[in-house]
């Protein structure tokens, strides 16, 4: 087998109506007057791989590989297999002249190529992921507001540190003014962005970042404190950064104090680690936010930390990025994947076929680098000398229901730690290949990766057999060819996929399903409501003649199986959903898979309604203690808007 017969095979498989409907309210391009440019899933294929494959012209003049290049991308995007973040689906080629997009593939000229290439425009922005850094100044604060401003126009996240501005009513040299403080900033952001209509298809998506240590901490951690999901701060998540997990954990365990102060203010005030501790997780409690941070860690295995450390992550807190930086994302639905490769096994039949499969998505990223119109020169210039690329995952929970393994199980664990290290090891064999193509990303003789390094933490050798080779297979290209080639500083990000996982109809990021079965409303031609149920094909397929209506019926009244008499033990234990498994088997999870990130991944730990404060405080102390890269709970039923819920009995 190899990667055209599987690309091909599930190129045969049609978009699911729930995907196609989403095509139609947000991917497929429409003209000035709303009218339809493009009608299925297959013409975004062609604009999106024959836009990306334009930027191969910087590194070949050959015509036939340029053309082959396109028809590989397009088979990536047909199938599924493969999908870039929603900015990438959104803007390639907008805007361009559409004749050279209907050409056959057989017809491009390199003139074509380079027509496309050099016609890109400022509304061609292709990123999910952005930092913007604050100066605590009037005219830093309010650039800043514009950058982002452009960065969300086109459908981009933003994280700020809002730890570099003074608390409020410190003073003002110049003014004798006193400073309204970091939060009342935050709302100036809040406001900007939700003004903003990113072109119908994408609202404003914002993290704010602030130190344990500012002065003004409690008014942070407090911010959204009155937030009922939509209401305060409501383009904003939150997340309490500690540089030192242990530390802290130090003073909690002996009720310490600690300082609160800031270089630009004569403001100081002290709080005990407890006081902190409590008012953290009492807020979680109540509303999600605030989450934990702990960006000591993503700058510990950053190649680039001592040149220009991370300060903050996009809005939900996958991607640590320095100042001006930004980065695109991509991911490959490993539920497709699975039925043609083993996964995690050092030997496994077709390891070839997903190493081959890594290579050519992460050149896809690659070249998405080049082609990209950053909104902002000195953003510009960062991704191009440190060329950031998120190569991630999707559709998790659905491979493990296809090979029986529970998501809250060791094999379960066994089976997504093993992944993620195979994952990990072919993406920098894949960025390796393309420094020797192409030349190693400009920073490089900056980085640690020439004195070896491994960007990721690692599981202990004796984890299990596959683990040791894995390790062993990953140090040798560390301590090896990687210290001469590396094309992107980071290279793997797991993303959310909230929009991206439903166009290619599996489960989402490395999350559990969140329901089995649903109802959902559609709105038909002639404006009735018209219920469209759905269940989890996997299960589906696996309870097959056992479906019928009823047993449908009390799988979407219920959401999950395991309070549904007559199925059988073995199906309940492996078809679980986010809310069926414990906060610590959610954490447990996102331990495995983070150890062989180098960026980081978006999960959420999912509690039940009934879980307390002192639950949330032991999710959040586990993270530290474990090496997580940051932390963020959300307890059912503790907003009003839930961006899942469960579908409504009408
Ligand atoms: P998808 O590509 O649309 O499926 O996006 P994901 O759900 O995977 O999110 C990836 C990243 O895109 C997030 O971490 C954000 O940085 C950004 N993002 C996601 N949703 C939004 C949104 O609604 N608005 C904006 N401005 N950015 C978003
Ligand atoms: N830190 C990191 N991620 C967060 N999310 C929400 N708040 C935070 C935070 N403070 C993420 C969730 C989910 C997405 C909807 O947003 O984990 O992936």
């Amino acid at each position: 087998s190899n990667l055209e017969s599987l690309l091909d095979f599930f190129s045969d498989i049609k978009p699911s109506e729930n995907a196609e409907r989403i095509l139609r309210d947000r991917y497929l391009l429409k003209d000035g007057e709303g009218k339809y440019l493009e009608h299925s899933w297959d013409d975004i294929a062609r604009r999106v791989s024959r836009y990306i494959a334009s930027a191969e012209i910087l590194y070949n003049d050959d015509i036939e590989k340029i053309r082959d290049v396109e028809e590989k991308f397009y088979k990536l995007l047909k199938s599924r297999v493969f999908l870039p973040n929603s900015p990438t689906l959104f803007n390639s080629g907008k805007t361009l002249s559409r004749d050279v997009f209907q050409k056959n593939r057989e017809d491009m000229s390199l003139e074509d190529y380079k027509k496309i290439f050099n016609s890109r425009n400022r509304h061609n922005m292709l990123s999910a992921c952005f930092v913007v850094p604050l100066e605590d100044s009037m005219e830093g604060i309010f650039d800043a507001v514009k950058d982002a401003a452009l960065i969300q126009k086109y459908g981009g996240g933003v994280g700020y540190d809002f730890s570099v501005l003074r608390p409020k009513e410190s003073s003002i040299a110049g003014t004798g003014g006193k400073s309204s403080g970091p939060i009342s900033f935050m709302h100036v952001f809040n406001t900007t962005a939700s003004t903003i209509e990113q072109g119908g298809a994408r609202r404003g998506a914002q993290m704010a970042v602030m130190r344990y240590d500012h002065p003004d901490v409690i008014d942070f951690i407090n911010s959204k404190k009155n937030n009922d999901g939509k209401s305060v701060l409501n383009y904003f998540n939150i997340s309490v950064n500690f540089d030192n997990p242990e530390e802290f954990l130090k003073k909690l365990e002996n009720d310490e104090e600690i300082e609160l102060t800031h270089p630009n203010s004569n403001i100081k005030r002290t709080i005990k680690a407890k006081e902190l501790f409590d008012l953290i997780a009492n807020n979680a409690w109540k509303s999600g936010d605030p989450g934990m941070l702990f960006l000591g860690r993503h700058n510990k295995y950053y190649a680039l930390s001592d040149v220009t450390p991370v300060s903050a992550t996009n809005p939900c807190g996958e991607e640590p990025l320095p100042p001006y930086g930004s980065c695109n994302l991509g991911s490959i639905d490993i539920a497709k994947v699975i039925d043609f490769v083993e996964l995690g096994n050092p030997e496994g039949e077709n390891n070839d076929l997903f190493k081959e499969l890594i290579y050519w998505t992460a050149r896809f990223l690659d070249d998405v680098i080049d082609i990209n119109v950053y909104p902002l020169e000195k953003i510009d210039r960062v991704s191009k000398e440190q060329r950031f690329i998120g190569l991630g995952i999707m559709g998790l929970a659905d491979a493990m229901y296809k090979k029986d393994l529970p998501y809250n199980s060791e094999e379960g664990r066994m089976f997504m730690a093993e992944t993620l290290a195979q994952f990990a090891y072919y993406s920098h064999l894949a960025s390796s290949e393309l420094a020797k193509e192409r030349g190693n990303f400009p920073l490089f003789e900056k980085s640690k990766y020439k004195n070896g390094f491994i960007p990721f933490s690692m599981l202990n050798d004796d984890y299990s057999e596959n683990i040791r080779q894995w390790n062993n297979l990953i140090k040798e290209h560390f301590f090896g060819e990687g210290k001469k080639y590396k094309r992107n500083v980071q290279v793997n990000t797991v993303a959310p996929t909230g929009s991206i996982s439903n166009l290619a109809d599996t489960s989402s990021g490395i999350e559990p399903n969140f329901m089995l079965a649903y109802i959902r409303y559609m709105t038909d031609k002639e404006g009735n409501r018209v219920p469209l149920p759905y269940m989890n094909k996997i299960l589906r397929d696996k309870l097959d003649g056992d479906l019928n209506s009823e047993l449908e019926a009390e799988i979407i009244e219920k959401g999950s199986l395991q309070n549904i008499e007559g199925i059988p033990e073995e199906i309940k234990k492996v078809f679980v959903t986010s809310m069926d498994i414990s906060g610590m088997d959610h954490l447990l999870a996102q331990n495995v898979i983070q150890s062989y990130l180098d960026a980081s991944c978006s999960k959420t730990i999912n509690l039940p309604k009934e879980a307390t404060v002192d639950d949330i405080k032991e999710i959040y102390k586990k993270a530290m203690e474990l090496n997580l890269k940051g932390i963020t709970i959300y307890r059912d039923g503790s907003l009003e808007t839930q961006v899942l819920t469960k579908a409504k009995k009408e």
